[in-house]
């Protein structure tokens, strides 16, 4: 007799991000059970994901912060994915880097990838950013940008771009971790992103857009 197979499980950490709620409706689309991290169910600013469809039956949030590693044990269990999207995206001056970037996106996928391979994840996509792979004043201009080419740290740090700072530093130690692990390891660097939103509020690609729209973009 044919047994009805249990769908695929995957998760996306910050489900209810701008990104994160693109790969979530798709993934939802594509037949899959998909858990979500959300630092907070209740907030009205992830209730668009419970309106998805096949969101009812597929999909399930589970509260937790990228520094709580038991928090992301429990939602990667019986996961064969992750699509690790969460990372803060500043939107204002900040005044703490270390606190409110380096540490969620360095330690944060330290965790994230620690918890893939207690939950033995199959592979793990880890969201990286343009802004690992660009910032470096040395970088030759007449050259197409590829897998070798890194964001200066000292540079970012002297600069005091802490969000590139932070990316870089997330998606180098990741790509290392895949020298002493079994997990199947992938990052993408995606630059600014635009469209359509799923979220009720904005995001700072978003904002972005919207002021270059107004005329009021300055660098
Ligand atoms: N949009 C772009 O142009 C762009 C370009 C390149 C790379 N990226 C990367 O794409 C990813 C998503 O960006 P986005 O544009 O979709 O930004 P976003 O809408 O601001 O989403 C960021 C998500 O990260 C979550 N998050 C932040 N700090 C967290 C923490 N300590 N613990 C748990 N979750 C946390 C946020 O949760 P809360 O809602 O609770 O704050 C939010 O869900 C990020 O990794 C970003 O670096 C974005």
């Amino acid at each position: 007799m044919e047994g009805k197979a249990e769908k695929e499980r995957v998760c996306v950490t910050g489900a209810g991000g701008y990104i994160a709620s693109w790969v979530v409706k798709f993934l939802l689309s594509k037949g899959y059970i998909v858990h979500g991290t959300v630092r907070d169910p209740s907030d009205e600013k992830n209730s668009h994901l419970k309106k998805l469809e096949k969101a009812l039956e597929n999909l399930q949030l589970f509260k937790t912060d990228l520094l709580d590693y038991e928090g992301l044990c429990a939602a990667f269990a019986g996961c064969s994915g992750v699509f690790h999207v969460a990372s803060p995206v500043p939107i204002g001056p900040i005044s703490n880097p270390e606190v409110e970037l380096i540490e969620p996106a360095v330690v944060g996928t330290r965790n994230v990838l620690s918890a893939c391979e207690k939950a033995k994840v199959k592979k793990v996509v880890v969201v990286s950013s343009a802004g690992a792979v660009a910032i470096n004043p040395n970088r030759p201009k007449d050259r197409p940008m590829d897998e070798e080419c890194w964001s200066d740290l000292e540079y970012c740090k002297a600069t005091q771009n802490y969000y590139c700072l932070a990316k870089t530093i997330a998606e180098s130690e990741a790509l290392e971790h895949t020298k002493k692990s079994e997990l199947n390891i992938v990052t993408v660097c995606p630059s600014f992103t635009f469209g359509p939103m799923l979220q009720s509020t904005m995001n700072g690609s978003s904002l972005l857009l919207l002021s270059f729209m107004k005329g009021s973009f300055s660098y």
